[in-house]
């Protein structure tokens, strides 16, 4: 489609102070992601929580660390050089599940992110973020760590950091990190 922003800050611009879902009725401030615009790989969570919520930042909260830990001692990559968002922008209330319509709405930014960064590899976290963005259903314990493809960019799914947080296990090899 024509006439989309082409870069990071027009489109951040473009959803100004956006009022298209009821989700900006309980928000302090819309998070619309950070990072390298050319960046490699790019993270997508499901929603702001509360602290990203009031930071106006993805990724900034007890999960947002674990993540962080992943990136630079896990992967040996900084945060800065990645980039991490959410598939919807402004933190549903007591952090339920986006609704259907709400990802609908917010879907098309994420679409232009992917479209202006064209990383290489995008790494959904957690089972909503993996079903927003393939369309489906998705089985996060079953089918993660297998290649599916989003707008022609390889994806992988894996658990959210919150989820291992909650489910800590020898498994997770948390240690060192
Ligand atoms: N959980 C998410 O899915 N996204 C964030 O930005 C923070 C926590």
């Amino acid at each position: 489609e024509q006439n989309h922003p082409t870069d990071l800050d027009s489109l951040r611009a473009f959803i100004g102070d956006c009022k298209r879902c009821k989700l900006s009725q309980g928000r302090t401030h819309l998070v619309f992601g950070e990072g390298s615009p050319s960046a490699r790989l790019v993270f997508v969570g499901e929603g702001p929580g509360a602290e990203e919520d009031a930071a106006g930042r993805p990724f900034v909260g007890e999960a947002g660390k674990l993540l962080t830990k992943i990136i630079e001692s896990g992967m040996g990559l900084k945060r800065e050089d990645v980039y991490i968002c959410n598939v919807v922008k402004c933190r549903p209330p007591h952090n339920r599940d986006p609704e259907a319509e709400e990802v609908q709405t917010c879907l098309p930014f994420l679409e232009q992110q992917i479209r202006v960064i064209k990383p290489e590899v995008i790494c959904t976290l957690g089972r909503i973020a993996a079903q927003s963005l393939l369309g489906r259903e998705f089985k996060i314990t079953q089918e993660r760590g297998n290649w599916f493809s989003f707008m022609g960019t390889q994806l992988m799914a894996t658990f959210h950091p919150a989820y291992i947080l909650r489910n800590p296990s020898r498994e997770h090899q948390l240690k060192g990190l």
